[in-house]
């Protein structure tokens, strides 16, 4: 493994763990793509490049003899805008005079042990430098002065390349950036199927999955936040590729604000694939001397289908994404009184549900928005975060230390990014949300989003966020963010740098989340932005876990806990218990199958403990003990999707250790059906060689068994919205 340079061929070929990846330096410096799949002992131009000349596809100026060579037919490694490629670019630039024509060429290059991090940016990490080796390639552009340095670190143990780029002005004269990508691979051919996670709020990452087509398919946000509506990840699935099966080529973006995600079929059914910042209303100016840094792309390969794909995903965001105290540590049983109680209630209330919380055997109190200034709903206060004495008299320590004393962690909501009209800090500084001069401030749910591309409002925030954490033993945080951005605007930047707010505002949102995470290592964090808004490994780097969804429908929640199974690991999927009808599609199922699709993530609940009844607190109870002893496998174990809802009316996930001697499986049907079917689904990921026995009867398989033949669903399950849970032990 590795990355190899032949000097004479001027080749670089990366090594991951079954991975290649494979460039060269050809004519006059341009550096064209070579070939990134299964790995190769040797690259030796099976697969050779191919000049010939083709018609429109005219010759950068030193080959206007050789009407073969075109940067329109090759493959690229970072292309560029105006001298003959009419694909879409990685990047592009413009100069005092106005041209927007780019050349960059090889100018030299460095390998080296280890990988760097990212100045300002969340990135994937190596915990010592023989686990990881990285390639920079510096290019340059003679005319405008241009640098830009492209980053490739390859990782020894998983499928995974990742790669940035720097741009950093030499000239004399200043440039604008009008696009920087992070990434660019080209495929000599375009036989595969785009996937994608899209949907909504309410309904985040469903599977999406169609045949690529000439022209572009591109995902993307333009809100300021990764958003609902598209996940930064998107892959190319060769056709037939399933669960266990075929090739895919993932690419996921390590940022929680605007991004591109595209795949383009030129004319010769090459496919170009691009991911990074979203260069709509995008522009960086850097004067002589600055440097502009991408965010970081994980580009994923996987020859063993989607279940591979998820699994180096999980195990590289768990381990190498993830830090802090909790990055390895068993998250706690919540219970969250958002649904509970919203707005409405007072400290006696929330002790009341802390109470039977504990007796339930859970293990963290979580107070939800509404504890500071006057909120009693959702039209004011945000900025203020002050405690409010009409609801907490003797405050948050005295509150948290109630809760502490009952032998649970207390936790506190914030919603740090955002200030409300009605607000004292709005009244102090009108010109601290993002905006623009004569146009009015569209609110959404009311409220205005902090400029936080300003110093002084990052240091206000964390200040204000870091009084009350000090001020109280509060060992979790929920850090909401509930809107959009709209009037992207900043009150201190001049009318040429205008157009880097919304990127500006990402680099102090991550400052001030390192800041306040670093100056509280002991507290959890979880992300949440409207439920699952922000689902994206950029917010992961600095928050360990993620609230999936507002909805917490027990069958909507398997779509969208499938969906972000596909990326994102299963511990950092924040899933709970809520009350029947359920709060967003007024849905009525089980007590049973909301605990095992609430157990099937981050365990907690969400709802007023104190009005069950006494034999629905015993379930809750046995629920919360069956969790704690399957913990460490579900949230550290490795993840086999089994049967699909995006497929039909069944769904059914696994839960395997390493050593494949514990295993938990996950079955759960939706509808009833009349004179069904006696039916059994293939339990893949186990051992075939082991043998298992199942703890709920007693029975005992193989692992091939299981696997070849399958596992029969019970026929006592009866009715709509049920469940089943197997535990399988492998014998000594
Ligand atoms: C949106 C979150 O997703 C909810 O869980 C809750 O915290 C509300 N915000 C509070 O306003």
């Amino acid at each position: 493994m590795g990355i190899m340079f032949d000097e004479q061929q001027k080749i670089f070929h990366l090594q991951a763990k079954d991975t290649s990846y494979v460039m060269q330096v050809i004519r006059d410096g341009y550096v064209s793509h070579l070939y990134w799949g299964r790995k190769v002992k040797r690259y030796n131009h099976s697969n050779q490049l191919q000049f010939a000349d083709r018609g429109f596809s005219g010759n950068p100026y030193q080959h206007k003899e050789d009407r073969t060579f075109s940067l329109d037919t090759l493959p690229q490694e970072y292309p560029q805008y105006g001298n003959t490629d009419f694909r879409k670019p990685a990047y592009q630039t413009q100069l005092e005079n106005g041209s927007t024509v780019s050349d960059l060429r090889y100018d030299s290059h460095s390998i080296f042990k280890g990988k760097c991090s990212l100045e300002g940016l969340p990135a994937t990490y190596a915990e010592n430098d023989e686990e990881a080796e990285t390639l920079e390639i510096i290019m340059k552009d003679a005319v405008s002065g241009l640098k830009v340095a492209l980053t490739y670190t390859v990782f020894e143990q998983l499928n995974v390349i990742t790669r940035s780029a720097r741009f950093i002005n030499e000239g004399k004269e200043s440039l604008k950036l009008l696009s920087a990508l992070s990434m660019s691979v080209d495929f000599r051919d375009a036989d595969f199927d785009f996937l994608h996670l899209h949907g909504g709020h309410v309904k985040e990452r469903y599977i999406e999955r169609q045949p690529l087509r000439h022209g572009v398919q591109s995902i993307e946000s333009t809100r300021g936040a990764s958003s609902h509506q598209h996940n930064p990840f998107m892959a190319l699935l060769r056709k037939g590729t399933n669960e266990e099966a075929g090739e895919v080529y993932a690419f996921n973006f390590v940022y929680s604000g605007n991004f591109l995600a595209q795949a383009e079929v030129d004319q010769f059914r090459n496919t170009r694939v691009t991911i990074g910042i979203n260069p709509f209303d995008f522009n960086w100016k850097l004067e002589p001397g600055e440097a502009f840094q991408t965010p970081e792309a994980v580009l994923v390969y996987s020859s063993n289908g989607l279940g591979e794909m998820s699994r180096t995903f999980h195990e590289l965001y768990q381990t190498r994404l993830v830090r802090g105290a909790y990055r390895d540590r068993e998250r706690p049983i919540l219970v969250n009184n958002w649904e509970a109680t919203y707005f409405d209630f007072n400290a006696e209330k929330i002790l009341e549900i802390a109470s039977v919380g504990r007796e339930l055997g859970i293990e963290l109190f979580v107070l939800d928005d509404g504890w500071f200034g006057k909120r009693d709903d959702d039209t004011t206060s945000l900025g203020d975060w002050f405690v409010d004495q009409a609801k907490l008299p003797n405050g948050l320590d005295d509150l948290a230390n109630k809760v502490r004393n009952m032998d649970m962690q207390f936790g506190l909501w914030f919603e740090p990014e955002m200030i409300s009209v009605d607000s004292d800090l709005y009244r102090q500084h009108p010109d601290w949300c993002l905006h623009v001069p004569n146009h009015t401030r569209s609110e959404s749910r009311n409220q205005l989003i902090l400029d936080f591309s300003r110093e002084d409002v990052c240091e206000a925030i964390i200040k204000m966020v870091s009084n009350i954490l000090a001020s109280a033993p509060i060992t979790y945080v929920k850090w909401d963010m509930n809107r959009h951005m709209t009037e992207i605007g900043s009150a201190i930047l001049p009318p040429d740098r205008q157009r880097e707010t919304a990127h500006r505002y990402m680099l102090g949102l991550y400052k001030v989340m390192e800041q306040i995470t670093s100056s509280f290592p002991n507290v959890l964090f979880e992300s949440c932005s409207g439920g699952g808004g922000r689902f994206d490994p950029g917010m992961l780097y600095y928050m360990p876990q993620t609230w999936t969804s507002d909805n917490t429908d027990a069958v909507s929640r398997l779509k969208i806990q499938y969906g972000t199974s596909l990326v994102y690991p299963i511990v950092s999927m924040g899933s709970h218990v809520s009350a029947v009808p359920n709060h967003q599609v007024n849905r009525i199922t089980s007590l049973d199958m909301r605990g095992d699709v609430a157990m099937s993530g981050n365990l907690g609940y969400e709802l007023d403990l104190t009005k069950l009844t006494d034999e629905e607190k015993e379930t809750v109870k046995q629920q919360v003990a069956k969790y704690k002893e399957m913990r460490q496998l579900i949230q550290f174990g490795d993840f086999y999707r089994l049967l699909s809802p995006f497929e039909g009316n069944e769904t059914a996930w696994l839960f395997v250790n390493k050593e494949k001697t514990e295993a938990i499986v996950f079955y759960f049907r939706v509808l009833a059906e009349a004179n069904a079917p006696f039916n059994s689904f293939k339990v893949k990921g186990l051992d075939p060689d082991k043998t298992y026995k199942v703890e709920e009867t007693n029975k005992v398989f193989g692992g091939d068994e299981l696997e070849y033949v399958g596992l029969s669903v019970p026929a006592e399950l009866k009715g709509d919205f049920q469940s089943c849970v197997w535990r399988l032990t492998a014998s000594k």
